[in-house]
């Protein structure tokens, strides 16, 4: 099973760009564009969090119109940029945990359980795992404890060491770790919010964030240092499935120079 993992499109009403500067519309074309060309096409893509980037019902009607061409399945959760009941409204055939306030879900996806976190604070950058949230996690995880389990969530589950970022970081994060590792069939974390591609060990599970098919938080390991975004290349992340478990690869939206051959015609190494 290939699934494509994009995150943090920031999509604005038609004309606007994210601060002043990202025409974060344009660039969920391009990347659109790219998962249409991919061979083989993936058989689910999944979006963490900050789908918008204000919370209007009408930027998630700006994203369905760019999201429109894609024809493969897609599974969302929020972040903190998203509106719970727009964003609800916007994804109306998703299975949303019916019975909670939280946009969560747990289902089969193939070979795999896949279980969408909601790590949301209204109002706020930072995200939590409250004793509500981690209660149904540790119920989803307990009722099957055999299918290999994907976990998505917005707000990563560690800290990452760019300062401005872990401040609007996870709380609830050293529970959440605690309860996976007590799950060893959770396989994969996949997490947004980071704008690129950084990953650790959670309670003995692989968590990753992504980079952005936009902007990405500036590399600044200072732990003061300023909330600055820069313009590095726009990417997603592909995660094949395989009975040997998951393997991940991050892929650079743009067309670079290439594909160059390493050998010739006669099957010899190239050397000049
Ligand atoms: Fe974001």
């Amino acid at each position: 099973m290939l699934i494509a993992h994009i995150t943090d499109l920031h999509i604005k009403l038609p004309g606007k760009l994210a601060y002043g500067i990202v025409d974060s519309a344009d660039f969920l074309k391009r990347c659109v564009s790219a998962l249409q060309s991919l061979t083989p096409q993936p058989d689910l893509i999944v979006v963490t969090g900050d789908l918008v980037d204000t919370g209007y019902a009408a930027e998630y009607a700006h994203l369905q119109q760019l999201l429109a061409p894609l024809e493969i399945p897609l599974l969302v959760v929020p972040g903190n940029h998203d509106e719970r009941e727009s964003m609800r409204f916007s994804f109306p055939l998703q299975d949303w945990t019916s019975s909670s306030d939280f946009l969560q879900f747990s289902g089969i996806f193939g070979p795999l359980r896949i279980i969408g976190l909601d790590t949301v604070v209204p109002g706020e950058g930072r995200g939590e795992l409250c004793a509500a949230r981690l209660d149904w996690l540790t119920e989803a995880l307990s009722a099957d404890s055999e299918t290999p389990t994907l976990i998505l969530m917005h707000h990563p589950p560690f800290l990452t060491g760019i300062g401005h970022m872990d401040k609007i970081g996870l709380t609830g994060r050293e529970t959440f770790a605690e309860i996976l590792s007590h799950h060893a069939q959770v396989k994969l974390i996949l997490c947004g919010h980071l704008h690129r591609p950084i990953s650790s060990v959670v309670g003995g599970c692989l968590a990753l964030t992504c980079p952005s098919p936009a902007h990405q938080v500036a590399f600044d390991l200072r732990p003061d240092g300023p909330s600055c975004f820069r313009m590095e290349p726009p990417g997603f992340m592909l995660h094949l499935w395989t009975h040997d478990g998951f393997v991940s690869h991050s892929v650079c939206i743009d067309d670079y120079a290439g594909p160059y051959p390493f050998f010739d015609d006669d099957g010899k190494f190239l050397d000049d």
